[in-house]
This record gives structure tokens, sequence and C-alpha cells, in this order.
């Protein structure tokens, strides 16, 4: 095993879901800027990167979120937050942030190649993100796509609920990143999806388009933090040969 597989075997072993931090432990904030930089690296669908990460430092800003998080230790106890927040409403922006990128690389007149990938984002993500909160545009969009279903392949996640598990996919990948970067700096986390989606989008002033992906909590792990050994289901129970 190379030197590098090692360092990240530990440092995937070594992350644990960490409830209760110590206040005590000197926290060195930067660490969690990097562990955000990384994130932001992170693959994302399409390259839209329809994604926010909001820092919370602020002990009385953590206490009224982590009275949204149902006052969990992980909340209650950590020494900074991290919001991780899908933004499928910025979906035109960022396809036209891509198409500048493009275009700043591109020389004219463009070729095949070149149109192709321009084509990407300025007339298939439009088609793709087109979405209305009622679904009606994804309605149609999947009879579209179960007709050319019967005479071939088709692409089926159309739909409002498909793009929304899109972005929170991505946004997912990204939170990992910042829970292994920050193991990787020496600090603990844990992810947490138990709070008051409502309630932590309005105190960060979201509007109705933006999720909560995730809130990660970071700090030092008490020993009394980490709730027991790892469990996990045999692997037989789990992977598969194709
Ligand atoms: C999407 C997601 C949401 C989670 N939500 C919570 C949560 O609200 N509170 C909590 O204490 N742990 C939460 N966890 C942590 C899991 O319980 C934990 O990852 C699992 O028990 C495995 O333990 P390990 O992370 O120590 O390996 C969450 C984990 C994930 C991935």
């Amino acid at each position: 095993m190379k030197a590098s597989a090692e360092i990240f075997n530990q440092i995937v072993n070594e992350r644990r879901s960490v409830r209760v931090y110590d206040a005590e432990v000197p926290f060195d904030t930067d660490a969690v800027a990097r562990s955000i930089d990384r994130a932001i690296l992170s693959p994302n669908s399409s390259n839209m990167q329809l994604w926010e990460f909001y820092r919370v430092r602020d002990p009385k800003k953590i206490a009224a979120i982590a009275a949204f998080c149902f006052n969990q230790p992980a909340a209650l106890t950590a020494t900074e937050l991290v919001i991780v927040v899908t933004r499928l409403d910025h979906w035109k922006e960022h396809a036209k942030h891509n198409v500048d990128h493009l275009k700043k690389q591109f020389k004219e007149p463009y070729g095949k190649k070149e149109e192709m990938a321009l084509n990407y984002y300025q007339k298939v993500m439009p088609l793709l993100y087109s979405h209305d909160p009622m679904n009606i545009l994804g309605f149609f969009k999947k009879i579209v796509a179960t007709v050319k279903g019967i005479s071939g392949l088709t692409y089926w996640q159309v739909g409002y609920a498909d793009l929304r598990t899109i972005v929170h996919k991505s946004a997912a990948l990204a939170s990992q990143t910042i829970m292994l970067s920050l193991k990787s700096e020496g600090y603990d986390s844990c992810p947490m999806e138990g709070f008051d989606s409502r309630k932590v989008k309005k105190y960060l002033g979201l509007p109705g388009g933006a999720e909560i992906n995730m809130i990660i909590s970071t700090g030092t792990a008490k020993p009394e933090g980490i709730y027991g050994e790892r469990f996990r289901l045999d692997r037989s129970e789990v992977v598969f040969e194709v």
C-alpha cells in the first residue's frame, strides 16, 4: 500500500461521529477554512457547484442553532458549526459562470468540441434545471423521458424531486470532504440531519430554493463523545461482484 493510502486509511478509520466536544482544547479555526476550501474541490454534478457553506463561530449563534437541532449534544458542545446548503435556485447564474469560464479558454472560431461544451451549459442545463415546486414542468419532462425510453436510452432524473436529489448528492460529497479534512487536521466532527430545517433556513435568511444539506459540528472529541464501538454490517451483506 502507498504511503498516501496508509494516511488516508488512518483518517477514514479514525473519523467517528462525535457528540461531545472538549471546549478546553485549543482550536485552530483556519483548519475549518482549509477544510471548506478542500470541500469546494469535491466532485459535483455538471460542475454546477450549487452549494454554499455557512460557518458559525459565535457561541451565542451556535447555541441558537443547537436549539434548532433539538439541543443535540453534538451541536450544543460544538466549537464551530458548518452548515452545508444546496442552492438549486442558483442554477441559471452557475450555468452562466461555466459558459464564461469555457469562453475564456476557447479560441474563436469554435470547433465541434467547443460548441458541444457550450451547448451543454446553454441548452442541456436549462432543459434539465428548469423547474417549479409543483413539478408541473417535471411531469411533462417525465412524459418526454418515458416516450424516449420506449425506443432507446433515456435520462429519467428530470423531475423536481430528482433535481433536489442531484444537488443534495453533490453537497453531501462536499460535507464528507469537510469531515475527512477536519480529521486530517486533527479535529473531530458530526454530521447532523436532525434539525428543524425551516427554522435554520429562516435564521440564515435563506430563500425557498435553498435547502440545508447537513449541519456539521466540529471540535475536539471528549472520550464520552464517541458513543460505543463502530458498527458496520459485514461487507458480504453490502458488497457484490457483478
Ligand atoms: C446524513 C447524516 C445525518 C446524520 N444525522 C445525525 C444527527 O442528527 N445526529 C447525530 O448524532 N448523528 C447523526 N449522524 C451520524 C450517524 O449517526 C453516524 O455517522 C453513524 O451512526 C455511523 O457512525 P460513525 O460516523 O461514527 O462511523 C448523521 C450521519 C449522516 C451521514
